[in-house]
């Protein structure tokens, strides 16, 4: 069904593994439309809860956008690509209402970068890297990274990282804010899959407002605040917020049904 990425779907989780390990899974044009489809699958599939993100191989997640496809690109095509890319694809994780989170293996470089801070959080390996070196070649992270990684790690050290082309290890990125959590590259997905199976137990469409709430605050949203108090009010007329508030007063687990 896809050429470039390996999809599983594992106790509610699909698994998206991009895959061109002999290009440092490098995003091009192919990546970049099938990465958009199995989005669409994640937001329309019902068996599909949550979803990772993580690269082919034991040395990247994704060294960045495929430089090749880059020389001969003018002003519109540049600008076309990156708001392709953020329209289709990056816009479309952050957004999405079910947790995507990014199981970072190796160098996220670049856009490889841009693509685990567009997911809802990041868990990496002690092997992986992180930087946004596109300053090396003559341009600025287009993929949203100006923006995300601001979000993230603050003003003063964004700016440094995206002036210096540096690149930081695991330990760093975590001390910074940019990972929450840091293993052993063989204990990665299972890693991600642990938190994803914890999150599954709770009520889906509460973690969507959640996602839609915090997305608001990183975005420095002014109808943040006002949005919460509608989404709130809005739990109540959930079937889950019957189950779970119901199961709390009973002494027992809530059973929830995303509706
Ligand atoms: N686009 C296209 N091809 C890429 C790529 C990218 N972003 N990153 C790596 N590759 C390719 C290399 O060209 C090489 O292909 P080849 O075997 O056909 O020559 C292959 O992947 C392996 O990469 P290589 O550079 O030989 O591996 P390395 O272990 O020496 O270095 C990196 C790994 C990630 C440090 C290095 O590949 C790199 O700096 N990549 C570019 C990172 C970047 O600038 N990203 C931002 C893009 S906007």
């Amino acid at each position: 069904m896809y050429t470039t990425l390996l999809t599983e779907l594992d106790k509610g989780t699909l698994v998206i593994t991009v895959n061109r390990p002999d290009k440092m899974n490098a995003l091009n044009k192919d990546v970049i439309q099938e990465l958009g489809k199995v989005m669409d699958e994640v937001y329309g599939n019902d068996e599909i809860k949550t979803a990772i993100i993580t690269g082919a191989g034991e040395k990247a997640f994704v060294a960045g956008a495929d430089i090749s496809e880059f020389v001969s690109l003018d002003y519109s095509q540049g600008t076309a690509l990156a708001k392709a890319g953020q329209d289709g694809v990056f816009n479309k994780i952050e957004n999405c209402p079910k947790p995507v989170i990014a199981a970072v293996n190796g160098f996220a470089l670049g856009g490889g970068c841009e693509l685990a801070m567009s997911c809802h959080f990041r868990v990496a390996s002690a092997n992986a890297k992180f930087g946004q070196p596109e300053v090396n070649l003559g341009l600025i992270p287009g993929y949203g990274g100006t923006q995300r990684l601001t979000q993230l790690v603050g003003k003063g050290k964004a700016m440094e990282l995206m002036m210096t082309a540096d690149m930081i290890g695991a330990d760093e990125a975590k001390a910074l804010g940019l990972v929450n959590h840091v293993v052993p590259l063989e204990e990665l997905l299972a890693k991600a899959k642990e938190i994803l199976q914890k999150i599954h137990t709770k009520a889906p469409v509460a973690i969507s407002k959640v996602i839609a709430c915090v997305n608001d605050a990183a975005n420095c949203d002014p109808a943040g605040f006002g949005n919460e108090i509608t989404r709130f009010g809005e739990c109540f007329t959930t079937e889950d917020m019957k189950e779970g508030t119901s199961a709390f007063l009973e002494k027992r687990k809530p059973a929830f049904k995303g509706k």
